[in-house]
Parts: structure tokens; C-alpha cells; sequence
């Protein structure tokens, strides 16, 4: 699989070294949207901040999203008011728009390639509409300025269709950018490839400070911040209570022009659709087929039914990019900002946007910086109810027991002698062929095979690993085990 379109510019944060057995206020784990704004934050408040990131800046989904900052969140709003009630859905709504007020700013002061776009979400089919006159209903309860369309003019299926004027969209890349140099004009270190490893709250009172453990060295903060997309270090209910999606994303030179807008599809499999204005004209992005990570089979087909998707219905536009990424969709169905059960109040987490982290994260980090200075947060994603995260822990747990019988019948596999660890054997991009054990060092689950990334990819949590074993994303902190002289 390719590199994300927007990886065409390079992103150059001033290198920093690790602060050995140096004592920061703030140490800040995973250098996408999330933590970059955390450090922006906290530095602007007097805080000593370090970032410390396992690869380099927005190498997670930030530097592989479709880049939409929008309230209108295909039918999010009627979903999280059908699980939580009105208020909640209110609440995540001002918290997006919260997002959204704050990018605008930035891109401005900070020169970053920006749009206003309308949001809009269509629907083909009978069912389809009748949901989204349950969006329309929502957006029309909480005051938004929401339009319905019995029709829309765009080459694309679409028979119905809700719009929300005066949304956005910016360009990631530029964005991380951006945030990385303001940060480190605040005095924010910046360390690449250093793999925070170990926390560990210490200490009390006065004294009570998180030791922090990375394969580069190691620090003590007085709070730390885990903005790394899923809880890494977690193996408890934080971790357990979210699913990995990934998803596919394709660029095309595409001169024809959409009409000006960000659109995503009510039906599966979604459909999402923005353009992105370059100096050598419109670059058209379509995107969808998501799945369960370590779950998919034909995961390669995902990219070339998006490209059938474009030829079909943008005649002439030339496919250049196909990249896939992943983000975390919680039970409660709101991102978590909050401090981790273990931390002692000095170790907190964001994530879990189910792919709205862009417009979410000012909103997650405002609220983490609050709470770790003591303050009431100015923002709030909504409180969810019991029965609404009963209902959609159904959907969440249904599969686990077929994912336990896997992972038990691999664990049993006796063959190659002498490990009683199962074993796969694959080749990577380079050409060499690795054997690497195959139960996920995260929690134990059984890796599969994802033949579009040449990864081994863990269904559980997310966890992804290279043919070779190298840890590609967590919330693992370590490798595979090798078995090659076996
Ligand atoms: C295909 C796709 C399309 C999307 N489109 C949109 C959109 O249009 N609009 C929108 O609002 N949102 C969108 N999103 C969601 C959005 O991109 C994400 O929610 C957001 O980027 C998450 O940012 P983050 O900083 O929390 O996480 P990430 O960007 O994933 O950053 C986490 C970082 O932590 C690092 N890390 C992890 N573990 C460790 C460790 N142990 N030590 C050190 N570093 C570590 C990782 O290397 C990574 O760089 C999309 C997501 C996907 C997958
Ligand atoms: S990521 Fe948790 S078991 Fe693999």
C-alpha cells in the first residue's frame, strides 16, 4: 500500500534529543493532532512540555486523514442522541464546533492551506433516507443551520441529502507543520523515534511526579499525557473498550471538478468524498471500506473498488495515491479525555474519535489541560448513559468469542517444534523473508495476515506489526518474537 497524498511535504520538526534524567512539567506521548496541540496548550500556560514520539510527527492518522473539520459527522449526531439523549448530542456538537472555531484560527495566524466547505451527507436508498431525516431532525433540534435536499447535483448515487454550510477543511500535513514549529517557538522539545515504554506514577503530595520509560532514556514529568490514538501501555478496560477501524483513502488527478463540498454516504460501504486545490489543479479524494482491524480478508480489493468507485463516476480521473489508516471507536460512542484508572491523576488519555479526531482534538486537549491544572474544562463531549453503552457494547463484544476460539486453536498450534507458539512466515517489502510468532505481546490475540500493508495486524486492539515483526503501531510497546533460525 502507498504513503498518504499529503506526505508529499515533508514535515521538519527542529530535532530534539531525549531529556535524560531530566524532571519536565508535562511529558506528552504520541506527536499527531492530539499531542501537538496538548504541548501548544500547556506551553502557552508557562508549562516545560516534551514530546516524545515512537516514529516521526502525524506518522499515525493525522498525517492519513481525509482532512474534514465538520459538525455535521455523516449521522453521528442522531446516533449519539439515539444511545445518550439530546444534551449529549448538544454537548458533542459544541465540542466540534469548538474544534472547528479553533483550526480556523490557526490555519489563519499560522498560514495554513484551509477552505470553508459544505458538510453534506447523502443517502441512496429508502433506509438510507429515513436515517438521515433522523440527522435532519438533530441538527434541527440543537439549532444548526441544516438544509435537506430532495436531490443533489453530483455525478455520484445520491437521491437525498443534508447540508451544513460554513464547514472546513485544511491540509494535514501543512497543519502538523505548523503546530510543531508554534510549539517548539513555545520551548517544546520534540523527540522522534523514541517509544515511550513504561509509565509509572510515583510518589505523593509535593513529591507525586510519572516516571516515564522510552527506548531513548528516561525522564520523570509531573503529568504526562498519552495522546498515542489507542491507551499504549493499557491493558485494562480503557483499552478494551474501543474497536480498531481501518479504512482506505485514494487520490486522483481529476480536472472535470466536483461541486465545492465534503460529502460522506449514510449506506455502506461509506463513501467519502472531498477535493483538495493544488497549484496544478483539483485533487479528488475518495474514501471508505473500513473494517474491524485484523479481520479483513481481500484487504488489497479495498483500495481497487475505491478506484472503481472514481472511474465510474469521475470519467477520466487518474488515480495517483491509495493509503489506509486507523482510528478507535469507543463504546460510549464519545472520545475519552480523561486520566487513565492507573495513573493517579497524573496520566491522562485522548482518542477514541471513530474518525473525527481532526475536528475533536482541540476540544480533547483543551479539556486534558483543564484538568491537569485543576481548572473546571471550558468544553465537554457529553456525558454518556448506561443503556446507551449497554446497547452498543452488544455490537462492540459480538464477536469475541469466534476472536477467543481463534486465538486459542492458533495458540495450540504445536507445529514448527520447538516453540508451541504458532508461527507465521511472510516476506516484506524489502524482499526478506521473516518468521515471527504469532500471538499479539499486547494481550495475547492471534495476528492475521493483511496482504494490502504486508503487516500482521492484531483484531483485538489495533496493534499492527511489519512481515518482520517491527512494531508498526500500538497499543503494543514491543516486537514480535523472531523464530528464523527455527
Ligand atoms: C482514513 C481516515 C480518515 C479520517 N478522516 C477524518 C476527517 O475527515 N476529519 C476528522 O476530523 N478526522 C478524521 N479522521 C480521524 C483523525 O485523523 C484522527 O482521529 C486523528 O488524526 C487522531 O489524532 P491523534 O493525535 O489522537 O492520533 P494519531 O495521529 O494516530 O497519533 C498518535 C501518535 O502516537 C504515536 N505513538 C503511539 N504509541 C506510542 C508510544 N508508545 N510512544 C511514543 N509514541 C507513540 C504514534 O506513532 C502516532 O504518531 C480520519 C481517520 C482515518 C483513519
Ligand atoms: S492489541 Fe491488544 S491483544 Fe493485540
Amino acid at each position: 500500500m502507498g504513503t498518504s497524498f499529503w506526505r508529499r511535504t515533508p514535515i521538519d520538526p527542529p530535532a530534539d534529543g531525549f531529556p535524560e534524567g531530566e524532571h519536565v512539567d508535562l511529558v506528552v506521548v504520541g506527536a499527531g493532532f492530539t499531542g501537538l496541540i496538548t504541548a501548544l496548550m500547556a506551553a502557552a500556560r508557562g508549562s516545560s512540555v516534551v514530546v516524545l514520539e515512537a516514529h516521526t510527527v502525524g506518522a499515525g492518522a493525522s498525517g492519513a486523514t481525509t482532512a474534514k473539520v465538520s459538525v455535521l459527522q455523516g449521522t453521528r449526531l442522531s446516533t449519539i442522541r439515539s444511545a445518550h439523549g439530546l444534551d449529549t448530542a448538544r454537548a458533542y456538537a459544541e465540542a466540534n464546533q469548538h474544534g472547528l472555531d479553533w483550526w480556523a484560527d490557526f490555519c489563519q495566524v499560522h498560514g495554513v492551506d484551509s477552505q470553508r466547505r459544505r458538510a453534506v451527507t447523502f443517502a441512496k436508498g429508502r433506509r438510507g433516507i429515513s436515517t438521515l431525516r433522523e440527522e435532519m431532525t438533530t441538527l434541527v433540534d440543537l439549532g444548526l443551520p441544516a438544509r435537506w435536499h430532495d436531490s443533489l447535483d453530483v455525478p455520484f448515487p445520491a437521491r437525498a441529502a443534508v447540508e451544513l454550510p460554513d464547514q472546513f477543511q485544511l491540509d494535514p500535513v501543512e497543519a502538523l507543520a505548523a503546530l510543531a514549529l508554534a510549539a517548539a517557538g513555545l520551548g517544546v522539545r520534540i523527540v522522534e523515534h523514541s517509544r515511550v515504554t513504561g509509565l509509572k506514577a510515583r510518589g505523593q503530595g509535593e513529591d507525586a511526579h510519572v516516571e516515564v520509560r522510552s527506548d531513548g532514556g528516561t525522564c520523570t514529568a509531573r503529568n504526562a499525557v498519552l495522546a498515542t490514538a489507542s491507551p499504549a501501555l493499557d491493558r485494562g478496560p480503557t483499552v478494551a473498550s474501543m474497536e480498531a477501524e481501518r479504512s482506505y483513502l485514494c487520490a486522483f488527478e481529476y480536472p472535470g471538478g466536483l461541486p465545492s463540498g465534503m460529502y460522506g454516504s449514510v449506506e455502506s460501504p461509506v463513501r467519502s468524498l472531498r477535493t483538495v486545490p493544488t497549484p496544478g489543479g483539483e485533487v479528488l479524494f475518495v474514501g471508505g471500506n473500513g473494517h474491524r482491524t485484523g479481520t479483513a480478508r481481500g484487504t488489497a480489493s479495498r483500495i481497487d473498488s475505491l478506484r472503481e468507485y472514481a472511474e465510474k463516476y469521475f470519467p477520466g480521473a487518474e488515480f495517483t495515491h491509495g493509503w489506509s489508516a486507523q482510528d478507535f471507536h469507543p463504546v460510549t460512542l464519545l472520545p475519552r479525555s480523561g486520566p487513565m484508572p492507573w495513573g493517579r491523576g497524573r496520566v491522562h488519555f485522548a482518542g477514541g474519535y471513530s474518525k473525527w479526531g481532526l475536528t475533536g482534538a482541540p476540544a480533547a486537549a483543551g479539556i486534558m489541560v483543564d484538568r491537569l491544572e485543576g481548572r473546571q474544562p471550558r468544553v465537554s463531549f457529553g456525558k454518556p448513559t448506561l443503556t446507551g453503552v449497554l446497547r452498543t457494547s452488544v455490537s462492540l463484544y459480538a464477536d469475541l468469542p469466534a476472536q477467543l476460539a481463534a486465538t486459542a486453536a492458533q495458540a495450540a498450534v504445536r507445529k514448527p517444534r520447538p516453540t508451541l507458539r504458532p508461527i507465521g512466515e511472510a516476506t516484506g517489502d524489502d524482499g526478506e523473508t521473516c518468521r515471527v510468532g504469532l500471538l499479539c505481546p499486547h494481550m495475547g490475540a492471534a495476528l492475521a495476515w493483511n496482504e494490502a500493508e504486508r503487516s500482521w495486524d492484531c483484531p483485538w486492539h489495533g496493534s499492527r506489526f511489519s512481515a518482520c515483526g517491527e512494531l508498526l503501531e500500538g497499543p503494543a510497546t514491543g516486537d514480535l518474537t523472531r523464530h528464523d533460525e527455527a
